[in-house]
């Protein structure tokens, strides 16, 4: 039955996929606004734990339950659990990866208005009302952003149509390494900026009296699997592409790390230009498309950059949505036997349409406020990585844990030797769980 599946022409290629799923909006565009909505240093460090104490281990578990079973989200706790309620998590899953797409595909749709006003030179210079209220205009108008998300979503789609091997990897190989070296030029000149300093003292110098805020931790542990693309099945569904010979740690620690080191560099262009601009670090989710125009502008041939570093972040969104896509459409070819071709579309369709009230909720509909004070972008986003992700990372921890024999479990990671495999089993049976868990209840205000 499985011999029909499609699988990742390397393991290189499987690492630079599931790189190229972890690293995307979610290092530049999310982690700068939730750094600084968040006080800076401290949530640096929380974050920083968060990812090599619980997110990289919980990167294997992920991984290695898809390549154990070699299915999709839901196919793959159904193969392993027969008759258990594993799966329920699986579509939880699914539905969480609607649920960003739905988002990730608007702000996606932004980057790509702002390459091409770049292109056509139109940001060039410094528009009247300024970058920031230029912006404004642009996303709580109505039909414009959402032509963009509309175009976003057919690239995501298109890519998603042609399959694992030359649609995925290919994309991931150019872009990624040029993404990597126009943020370090880039810091490297917000560095020089004045004022500077305060913005590195911001990212590296911990104000600690946030911590007794709750908010603090889950939004580090949120943006921790945010970012390496965990807890909805995204990395699941990759594992499950990839042959047993594969080596799962190696790729894993790799993975962690390349997408912390997108997400600091990103911490040290954004903080820098903040302060010399004099913005607020806790302005949010508008925070890069306003300070990284601002940088532009002051740099020789900024338009330049400007073209290639919103082509760069675009394509990096492209294929962290191509991730989110593939979680769904896994799911519905295997289910219902349909084509990837008709998952994808369908599936593309009622993301758009998701997509259709973040987008108005910048503008027509921003009265609309689903939590809180947050508009249905920000209420969508953070259900999503403040809850779906961890509930779906806590479950995978808790089915290695629990539901796998600890021997089960170390192969199923290929850790069956090392001591290292004791400690990973250590956290993924209880310290994730129980942190995760008191993270949750201290968000919810009950501890
Ligand atoms: N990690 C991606 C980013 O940082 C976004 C993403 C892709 C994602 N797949 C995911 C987020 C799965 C959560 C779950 O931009």
């Amino acid at each position: 039955m499985n011999s029909t599946r499609e699988s990742w022409a390397s393991k290189l290629g499987f690492m630079l996929a599931a790189m190229g799923s972890a690293v995307g909006l979610g290092n530049i565009w999310r982690f700068s606004y939730v750094a600084g909505e968040n006080g800076g240093g401290a949530f640096l460090i929380l974050y920083l734990a968060s990812i090599v104490i619980i997110g990289i281990p919980l990167l294997l578990a992920e991984v290695s339950i898809g390549r154990k079973a070699k299915s999709d989200v839901v196919g793959s706790y159904r193969t392993l659990a027969p008759r258990k309620p594993w799966y329920l998590a699986g579509f939880l899953g699914v539905f969480g990866a609607l649920l960003i797409l739905g988002f990730y595909s608007v702000v996606a749709g932004w980057s790509m208005y702002y390459f091409w006003n770049y292109l056509t030179g139109q940001f060039f210079t410094v528009p009247e009302q300024g970058y920031g209220a230029a912006f404004e205009m642009f996303t709580s108008s109505t039909a414009q952003p959402l032509l963009w998300h509309a175009i976003f979503m057919v690239l995501t789609i298109a890519i998603v149509l042609t399959g694992i091997k030359k649609g995925i990897e290919l994309a991931n190989k150019i872009f990624m390494p040029a993404l990597a070296v126009l943020l370090i030029i880039l810091a490297g000149f917000s560095l020089s900026l004045d004022g500077a300093m305060e913005g590195m003292r911001f990212l590296f110098q911990p104000d600690w009296s946030v911590l007794s805020d709750p908010s603090v931790y889950i939004a580090a542990l949120g943006q921790a699997f945010f970012s390496l693309s965990l807890g909805v099945g995204v990395m699941m569904t990759y594992g499950s592409y990839l042959g047993d010979h594969h080596k799962l740690p190696g790729a894993t620690v790799g993975i962690g790390l390349m997408d912390t080191f997108f997400a600091v560099i990103s911490g040290v262009v954004i903080f820098p230009a903040v302060f010399a601009f004099g913005i607020e670090p806790d302005s949010g989710p508008v925070l890069v498309f306003i300070t990284l125009p601002d940088i532009f502008s002051q740099i020789p041939f900024g338009g330049i950059v400007g073209i290639l570093f919103f082509l760069s972040l675009t394509l990096a969104a492209v294929s962290s949505s191509v991730s989110l896509l593939e979680v769904p459409v896994a799911f519905l070819m295997r289910s219902f036997k349909w084509s990837r071709k008709l998952a994808a579309i369908i599936t593309g369709i009622v993301i758009f349409v998701l997509g259709i009230g973040a987008s108005l909720g910048m503008g027509a509909w921003s009265g609309f406020t689903p939590i809180g004070q947050l508009n249905i972008m920000d209420s969508m986003d953070y259900v999503a990585s403040n809850i779906f992700l961890p509930i779906g990372g806590l479950v995978m921890a808790m089915f290695i844990g629990w539901y796998f024999n600890k021997m089960d479990a170390l192969t199923a990671a290929d850790l069956q030797h090392a001591t290292v495999g004791h400690w990973w089993y250590v956290i993924v049976k209880y310290f994730a769980p129980v942190i995760i868990l008191l993270i949750f209840l201290n968000a919810l205000g009950v501890l």
